[in-house]
């Protein structure tokens, strides 16, 4: 969740620590810090609770000399945010420096033990612990900061990824990882480190993806050591990132939010890219097609996710259920590691996640693995954790996703599961292929229907400006349109923090009709296909009561338009695609809210791109 960025090499490396926590402030934005090796020889340390402009003010009138140094951008778990609070942190003597993303779980007994013995801790913060930890090693048994490394990790409990500095050898940083990503960027002379490539691609795309429990000693005109917490040598294996700059700067938009649903013609293409073949009428997954026996075995299918994922989830047991007729479950990763499911091995479980980091998700993978199921991943990021602890699966290649309000990744990862449906269904023969063509026909146009929303933009901003001070909105859909009201309401709280709601339309008149009145903003999602006739009597059971409808409708649309204050019409498609072409508005209609309320959209308060907590 937190940013982490270090550099050695020829270079001053200031300047590209600030430039790689702005790329990273994305992930955590409640302070920012940097420790650096000055001209002076001295180890200095900058923090302050705020943004990473906030850091530079702190700065503005400092050393800031060094051609090594580490940063870090803040999302508090253990502590609030404040000065004191932001890593970097000393160890005891001042001789060390750490910057941490995870939680470690052990930090009372061990923050304890320390003070027993001497050591000062100055903030709350879990992370401290580390690096007196690691001095404390030095300390009693006269080792080396490479040695103390792993004798304090073996004893910490928890999930990190960290660097460490050290005042006696500024050419040398030392990384870690558990739980955690962790990238090193290889350059001429010189290393990058990063939780994620954002802040290291424009110098290299020469990287090395740090493995689970694995410690690297990162020395200036060395080659990159690598061991794990049982002091084992292992290969630095060097992969190409396959990412461009453009793709983490906004391009023209001033937001990555907004930039990001305007990408989602092409990023849709980029998910279907070799695999929809419409001259054939066919799905090609090479993780299905190698996996066949496995998969087309499956007597059960586990979808586990978080968040969006979840929603997109939702829909892919629609598709699946519908398309493969096998029976699908939708769980919340959190629910499901913690809960003692039954899990067979004859069970396959999919695991969806964008950044394929989300703790709760990872966690459900590993559970799934230790019960024998087989495991499907669908993520976005390349070489994540989630990607690499399941079986095979599908990346929905889209680019990075910045904007911490998913949005191109539900669209795709929608797009994904119904590629899975379809390719399962092909092999098991419960789809003819006259509708498996058309099909795969209809989804080839789906990119070019989204640029007709698209164009809507303006329209969507106007009305956005009415519910500038509204308190709270219902979303309603029914069958493959309710985990699109879900994922509505979402994207409106996360970014705009107005109480929002989906609902099954039907469960209104369980309970949510209360809270209709004049005041209340009714989205329904209520496209053509599927249950209109029903979702219209849920419209007027709405009307009755006074409540004001936004509809999203398909063009053309007449009776549900005649009962709507404000509608949204999206071409006509299939059943099973409506949820791709219904949220655009949606995610428009959040954004604008957002930002006439004045909301930063990037960075919405509380929230954090990466949850690699728990
Ligand atoms: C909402 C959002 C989150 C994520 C969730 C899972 O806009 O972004 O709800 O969907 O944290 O994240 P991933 O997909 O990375 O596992």
């Amino acid at each position: 969740m937190c940013g982490i960025v270090g550099y050695v090499g020829g270079r001053q490396a200031y300047p590209i620590l600030i430039k790689g926590l702005t790329r990273l402030e994305y992930r955590g934005y409640d302070s920012a810090g940097v420790a650096l090796i000055g001209d002076s020889g001295k180890l200095v340390i900058y923090k302050t609770k705020g943004k990473v402009k906030d850091l530079e003010a702190v700065t503005a009138d400092k050393d800031i000399s060094g051609s090594i140094g580490i940063a870090h951008t803040r999302w508090a778990t253990h502590g609030e945010p404040s000065d004191i609070n932001s890593h970097p942190h000393y160890s005891e003597n001042h001789n060390l420096a750490l910057i941490h993303n995870g939680i470690i779980e052990n930090y009372l007994s061990l923050k304890t033990e320390l003070t027993r013995k001497g050591y000062h801790f100055q903030s709350q913060t879990d992370t401290e612990v580390v690096i007196q930890l690691i001095q404390y090693m030095m300390d009693s048994r006269s080792v080396s900061l490479e040695e103390a490394v792993p004798l304090a990790l073996n004893l910490v409990v928890g999930a990190y990824a960290l660097v460490i500095m050290d005042k006696d050898q500024p050419d040398k940083l030392i990384a870690a990882r558990k739980g955690s990503p962790l990238i090193i960027g290889v350059g001429e002379d010189e290393y990058f480190v990063g939780s994620d490539a954002s802040p290291i691609i424009e110098y290299t795309h020469k990287v090395v993806y740090l493995g689970e429990e694995q410690i690297a000693y990162i020395k200036r005109g060395e080659d990159l050591r690598i061991t794990d917490l049982r002091n084992e040598e292992h290969t630095a294996r060097i992969s190409e990132l396959e990412m461009s700059l453009s793709e983490i700067e906004k391009g023209g938009f001033p937001h990555f939010m907004l930039k990001e649903i305007f990408e989602q013609p092409r990023t849709l293409k980029a998910s279907m890219q070799g695999r929809l073949h419409p001259e054939l009428g066919e799905v090609k997954l090479s993780g299905v097609i190698d996996n066949r026996e496995r998969l087309l075995g499956a007597k059960r299918i586990i979808i586990c996710a978080c968040g969006t994922s979840w929603h997109a989830g939702l829909i892919g047991k629609y598709m699946i259920e519908e398309f493969t007729r096998k029976p699908v479950e939708v769980e919340y990763a959190s629910e499901f590691r913690y809960r003692r499911p039954v899990i067979f091995p004859t069970d396959v479980v999919i695991a969806i996640s964008q950044s394929g980091e989300t703790a709760d998700t990872l966690a459900a993978v590993k559970l799934a693995r230790e019960a024998g199921a087989f495991l499907f991943g669908i993520c976005n990021v390349v070489g994540s954790s989630i990607a690499r602890a399941t079986d095979t699966g599908c990346y929905t290649h889209i680019g990075p996703e910045i904007g911490v309000a998913s949005t191109k990744a539900f669209t795709a990862q929608v797009t994904t599961l119904f590629l899975l449906a379809l390719s399962l269904a092909e092999q098991l023969g419960t789809v003819t292929d006259e509708r498996r063509a058309q099909l795969v026909n209809e989804l080839q146009r789906i990119p070019e229907k989204i640029e007709k929303i698209l164009q809507h933009d303006g329209e969507i901003a106007d009305i956005a400006k009415i519910f500038t001070y509204t308190r709270n909105f219902l979303y309603l859909g029914r069958g493959y349109n309710y985990p699109v009201a879900l994922e509505g309401a979402l994207k409106l709280k996360e970014i705009s923090y107005i109480h929002a709601e989906g609902y099954p339309a039907a469960e209104m008149k369980h309970g949510p009709i209360a809270l209709i009145d004049e005041e209340m903003p009714v989205v329904v999602i209520a496209p053509k296909r599927g249950n209109y006739e029903k979702i219209l009597s849920n419209i007027q059971e709405v009307k009755a009561r006074k409540g004001r409808i936004i509809s999203v409708v398909t063009e053309g649309d007449t009776d549900v338009k005649a009962l709507s204050d404000w509608s949204f019409e999206i071409p006509d498609s299939e059943e099973c695609f409506e949820p791709i072409l219904s949220i655009i508005p949606l995610q428009l209609l959040a954004y604008h809210i957002a930002i006439a309320k004045g909301r930063n959209v990037d960075q919405p308060r509380n929230l954090a791109k990466s949850v690699t907590v728990e």
